[in-house]
């Protein structure tokens, strides 16, 4: 979501005549996007922010900007230290601390991208500047994102903010209230990524299953609705999505799915725990019987269709009885892939304020490594049933280790890495499996599609 959002704001920034670089050293304008899901991402950025503050003390990042002019430009090539800015999660969060604390220039929220360059004028004043306003209708959706990710792979956001409030989450408090894109601004941009020759397109949002646009006309566009629009709009794309929340994530849904043979056959679907003590104390809106009831529309409506979760041990009152569920339910769904956790309070939130969080630092360590070693167990058993098999591959890259090797994903999102055989980034491509580990296929290439 974070790289949706800084394509998002290098679009911005090109209006005022900036120009892109990835050369930390030559930059001008230094604008971090920060996330606050967990305590560690926060950290992450403040090392960054420590390093930034050691080389602007050094002064070792000098102005390169040549062309003077542009107003913006020639205030620029007159600085001998960048401007520096902190956008997204932590900017809403944190908000003038950074600035008091860190010398920032700029600080953006996550609604407030359309405004940087008024506070990178004010900036270049010599003035401080902060917006950290959230908004219930921003959605960015006239902004064609100027594209920094991956080249064939890329990102739509469709929505933005969260209604749900779990209780251990700031992304509701740091991103605001949930609001959904309009359905041809997104098409637009699933355009313009085929134009640029991308393959896949992964449409995003907290929880894309509660998408609802209402047009003018008092149409309204579900997320069903929307997948069906996107996936025939380019069927030679493939078409993911994430993240989708257990208690909307209907029928309909994976109805559509089924229907298209470019929706991508892997669901990401959140689980957090496996009791329903801590999925209640978490405010989640499913049972854990609800959960499962999910999982049988999946393996009944798409067969083939991989599942991949997420999920946290250690929140507040988490017993060993609760651990137990979770491990046991992860058996019993058997995940493909999941993303493992240990409960990290977050400022502001209902749990900081209600839930102690008193399950101990060693206690959580060893009940995420117990969550890390049945998964390795699980994903090996789905990446060995996959051997015999002959998959389609999108192939993502060269091999680091191997420039004869190239490797890529399935549909199910699982890496292959296979000789080359002439195929270039980008190409589809058959491949029969032949081994498998915990983290990736090995297989030989058995046919050229597409
Ligand atoms: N502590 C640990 N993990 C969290 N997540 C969200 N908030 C927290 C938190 N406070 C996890 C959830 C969510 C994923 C994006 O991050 O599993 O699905
Ligand atoms: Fe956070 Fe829950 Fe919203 Fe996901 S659904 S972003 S976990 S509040």
């Amino acid at each position: 979501m974070n790289v949706a959002d800084s394509e998002v704001v290098a679009a911005i920034m090109q209006t005022t005549d900036a120009e892109l670089t990835d050369n930390l050293h030559e930059a001008d304008i230094i604008i971090l996007n920060t996330c606050s899901i967990r305590d560690k991402a926060e950290q992450t950025v403040q090392h960054r922010l420590q390093e930034i503050q050691a080389l602007r003390k050094k002064n070792t990042l000098h102005s390169k900007l040549s062309n003077e002019t542009a107003s913006l430009n020639s205030k620029l090539s007159t600085l001998n230290s960048p401007i520096y800015g902190i956008i997204g999660c932590m900017a809403e969060r944190m908000g003038q601390e950074l600035i008091d604390k860190w010398k920032v220039d700029f600080v953006a929220g996550p609604d407030a991208y359309l405004d940087i360059p008024n506070l990178l004028a004010q900036a270049l004043n010599g003035h401080k500047a902060i917006n950290i306003q959230l908004s219930t209708t921003e959605t960015y959706s006239h902004i064609l994102p100027s594209r920094i990710g991956k080249s064939i792979s890329g990102f739509v956001s469709i929505m933005r903010g969260c209604n749900n409030f779990c209780s251990y989450c700031v992304v509701p408090y740091t991103r605001g209230r949930e609001r959904s894109r309009d359905v041809e601004s997104i098409l637009n941009e699933v355009h313009d990524l085929e134009t640029k020759g991308y393959k896949e397109v992964t449409l995003l949002g907290q929880n894309v299953n509660s998408y609802c646009y209402k047009a003018e006309d008092g149409s309204v566009t579900d997320f069903a609705d929307l997948l069906d629009i996107v996936a025939s709009a380019v069927p030679m794309m493939r078409v993911r999505f994430t993240t989708s929340n257990p208690e909307d994530m209907v029928d309909k849904t994976l109805e559509v799915m089924a229907k298209h043979d470019n929706l991508c056959k892997f669901i990401h679907l959140p689980v957090q725990s496996g009791s329903d003590k801590i999925l209640k104390l978490m405010n989640r809106k499913y049972t854990r019987a609800q959960y499962l009831n999910r999982i049988e529309a999946i393996h009944r409506i798409l067969p083939t269709a991989a599942i991949g979760t997420d999920v946290f041990c250690g929140f507040h009152d988490e017993s060993l009885e609760d651990q137990d569920q979770t491990l046991s339910l992860m058996r019993e769904v058997g995940f493909d892939t999941a993303f493992m956790f240990k409960y990290s309070e977050r400022p502001g939130t209902f749990a900081q304020k209600h839930l102690p969080d008193n399950v101990s630092e060693k206690e959580k360590i060893r009940r995420l490594n117990e969550i890390i070693a049945l998964q390795n167990e699980l994903s090996l058993q789905s990446n060995q049933r996959e051997v015999g098999k002959t998959v389609e591959v999108l192939v993502e890259g060269i091999s680091k280790r191997n420039p004869n090797e190239v490797f890529g994903r399935t549909e199910q999102y699982k890496t292959v890495v296979f000789p080359r055989g002439g195929m270039s980034i980008g190409q589809f491509v058959k491949v029969k499996v032949l081994e498998a580990s915990a983290a990736t296929l090995r297989g030989e290439i058995a046919e050229f599609c597409k």
